[in-house]
């Protein structure tokens, strides 16, 4: 078995992504997945946020894909790694030499915490992945359930519950737009995001407010367009012009398989009016309207989070599986 680094735009990656999907529908068939074009897109990385990957081969055939992620404008000491060796190859020490390959590298790049995300379905605590990582001396530091919206959509739900929910919002504005943030939104939107980043609960990990800022703003938004991905956007305006809350779905524009809700935040400022429902129902009634085909759009929430989960359940969000945070410091 041989592990050489390869880049996302070489005609290698093929190989990676393949080992990828099928390591994952293992271990959590039918889960949320990025398409092979998003994923060669996301690691080509940014100023913000660099990848290295490697590929392990056996008699040539490609056996482990990995992946280091590593953030360029804050948490400069955290890595970020991903292994995925091809089911019937388990078992053999793939995943530990990628490991190690692995460690090494952050170690270099001066990253003394490694922190990746395990997931699975619901019913199936604990899979190849988790037990890989306690192996290894990782420890879980939060637990997220995913939970999934999926047709028929029930738009009357949708829409009483934002009835009932306007009173508690009176004063409040509420904006949707396609693709790029207008111009006259980005520094609010550039503020709720950085909060989003500590906001939302945690639970043990380490992890540093995240710079958010015009440029990453923008240059994100290139990179969405150039893995093809759409994105939807609901926002709370207040009365004295300031953004309170925020909410993003993603979807491919070629496939209607696996939308993701990105960001969801309001500001501390405005809680109680129900703006998180509201922006939340706005989005989805705009996607639905767009996409009226769309198969899944998927969540995460951390299992503390209840007034998001309550949001989610009454939009016709179900729960589908979990979502674990697992952090090692060097
Ligand atoms: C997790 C994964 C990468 C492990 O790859 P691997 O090549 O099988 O790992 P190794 O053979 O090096 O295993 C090392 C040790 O981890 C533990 N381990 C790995 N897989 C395990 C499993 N399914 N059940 C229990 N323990 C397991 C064992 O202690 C193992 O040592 P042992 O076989 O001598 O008992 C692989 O199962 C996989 O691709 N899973 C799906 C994707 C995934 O969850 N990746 C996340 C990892 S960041």
């Amino acid at each position: 078995m041989q592990i050489r680094p390869i880049n996302a735009p070489d005609d290698d990656f093929a190989a990676w992504y393949e080992v990828y999907a099928a390591a994952r529908e293992a271990d959590y068939p039918g889960g949320p997945h990025w398409l092979e074009r998003e994923l060669k897109v996301i690691y080509e990385g940014t100023e913000q946020h660099g990848s290295r990957l490697w590929l392990a081969e056996d008699g040539g055939r490609a056996v482990g894909a990995a992946l280091l992620g590593l953030p360029l404008r804050d948490n400069l000491t955290l890595g970020e790694p991903e292994i995925y060796v091809r089911p019937g190859h388990w078992r053999r020490g793939i995943g530990s030499a990628l490991l190690q390959e692995i460690e090494d590298a952050a170690k270099a790049a001066g990253r003394t915490s490694l922190l990746t995300y395990l997931e699975g379905p619901a019913g199936a605590p604990a899979n190849s992945g988790t037990a890989f990582a306690e192996k290894n001396g990782f420890s879980r530091r939060i637990t997220e359930i995913s939970r999934v919206q999926r047709p028929p959509f029930d738009l009357d739900a949708i829409t009483a519950a934002e009835e009932a929910a306007r009173p508690y919002a009176a004063g409040y504005r509420i904006v949707t737009w396609r693709d790029n943030v207008p111009d006259e939104y980005l520094d609010e939107y550039a503020r709720l995001q950085a909060r989003l980043s500590t906001d939302a609960p945690l639970g043990d990990l380490e992890y540093e407010a995240e710079v958010w800022d015009e440029a990453r703003i923008r240059t994100g938004e290139a990179r969405r367009a150039r893995m093809r991905r759409g994105s939807w956007n609901a926002a709370a305006f207040a009365p004295d012009g300031s953004m309170a809350g925020l909410t993003v779905i993603t979807l491919s524009v070629d496939s209607d398989e696996c939308g993701f809700q990105d960001t969801t935040i309001v500001d501390p400022a405005h809680r109680g009016h129900r703006l998180g429902l509201l922006v939340k129902a706005a989005n989805v009634r705009a996607l639905l309207a767009d996409r009226p085909g769309v198969q899944a759009v998927w969540t995460w929430n951390a299992d503390s989070n209840a007034h998001m989960i309550a949001i989610n359940e009454t939009l016709g969000y179900r729960v589908a599986g979990w979502s674990a945070g697992y952090q090692k410091s060097a």
